[in-house]
């Protein structure tokens, strides 16, 4: 029997090469295992509630008071609670087309409208697509906008918002409008093509909130560890809404010991640029579109529609994500994996890419 949920976590377990789910392919620090096992030994015990280590930990890294960060299973159960507590009821998130699908079903779970603004189109002539428009975002702000979520930098497209867009997104924004900035790609981001984190930042915007996660360059996604930070009383509203003893204790201690160990991160971070350069830079050369945005992915435009291409990329025993449910037909998200499985899929795709212009092979038959 094959479970609903699976289209949304990419391909079956036992497939040889997982690009579908922007997982970290390098595995967790040591250290983080390390702390996990000690706490599963003690598992008989209810961890702490307020997870106050792991917020110290965070508030550290961030430089903010404790009292300004709450953590969740993963970013995305912190992004449900967000738009619960702001937008419940009558309001409306607005976004970019193509933005995270979390914004939108927490929107539906909290009866909230959503609305999305217009992007550029996909990549043409060797040039990433995707373009945000802060101007546009900003004249789509209406009376009932209670939330704007920028994914910075944003999935599946990669595009990103500079450091300058953001400042002028946050200047024109009524103060009454949340902001979210969603950085769960910042690692891969920082120092590129004028991408900046809010913290880097001096925003003119008294309430904006930013997510961040272990599941990208922390390389813990399946102990489900994110967090917000921002203004006091709404992240303690946030805080509110979850669940009791949301974070497991190895997830927990897994998370800090993972926070203090930059070495780890930062070469995990570096072979994933290297990586996302390699697999743009081969595919380009084989004539594909494509947009190496500053996420741990890239986004390929296939010109065809991307079911039968999903599947002849299984059939290689290679996972890639369609993005249907992001409105994209015609386009896969590639996740950068280990040196070998990026090998591993240009090794699929020059028998399954078509060169421009043509029906790509087997997807023509069906
Ligand atoms: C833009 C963005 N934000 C947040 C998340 C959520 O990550 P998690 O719930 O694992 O922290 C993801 C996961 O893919 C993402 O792509």
């Amino acid at each position: 029997m094959t479970l609903a949920s699976s289209a949304a976590v990419g391909p079956p377990p036992g497939m040889a090469v997982r690009l579908s789910s922007n997982e970290s392919p390098y595995g967790p620090s040591p250290a983080a295992l390390e702390a996990a096992a000690r706490a599963l030994a003690e598992a008989h015990r209810y961890p702490d509630d307020q997870s106050l280590a792991l917020r110290t930990a965070i508030a550290e890294h961030e430089d903010r008071p404790l009292e300004q960060v709450a953590v969740g299973n993963g970013s995305a159960a912190v992004l449900m609670d967000l738009v619960a507590e702001v937008c419940a009821g009558a309001g409306e998130v607005l976004t970019f087309a193509h933005a995270f699908v979390v914004y939108r079903l927490a929107a539906r779970n909290a009866g909230a409208r959503y609305l999305e603004v217009a992007t550029g189109p996909g990549a043409r002539d060797a040039r990433d697509g995707y373009a945000r428009d802060v101007d546009a975002l900003l004249a789509a702000v209406g009376p009932d906008t209670r939330l704007v979520c920028v994914d910075n930098p944003g999935n599946p497209t990669g595009a990103h918002l500079t450091g300058e867009q953001l400042t002028a997104l946050a200047s024109g924004l009524p103060d009454e409008v949340v902001l979210l900035i969603d950085e769960a790609y910042h690692h891969y981001a920082t120092a590129q093509r004028g991408y900046a984190t809010v913290a880097e930042l001096d925003l003119d915007h008294p309430r904006v909130v930013v997510t961040r996660t272990c599941s990208k360059a922390h390389a813990l996604a399946g102990l489900r560890v994110g967090w917000v930070s921002g203004p006091r009383e709404l992240v303690s509203a946030v805080d509110a809404r979850r669940p009791r003893f949301n974070l497991t204790a190895p997830a927990q201690a897994a998370a800090i010991a993972s926070l203090a160990d930059h070495e780890h991160l930062a070469r995990g971070v570096r072979a994933t640029l290297d990586g996302r350069r390699r697999l743009a830079t081969a595919l380009r050369a084989q004539g594909v579109q494509l947009t190496e945005g500053l996420g741990n992915f890239v986004t390929v435009e296939l010109g065809v529609p991307a079911g039968p291409v999903v599947d002849a990329y299984a059939a290689a025993g290679v996972g890639v994500r369609p993005l249907a449910p992001y409105g994209l037909h015609e386009q896969v998200r590639v996740s950068v994996g280990t040196e070998p499985e990026v090998t591993a899929f240009l090794e699929a795709s020059s028998a399954i890419l078509p060169p421009p212009g043509t029906p790509p092979p087997g997807v023509n038959a069906l």
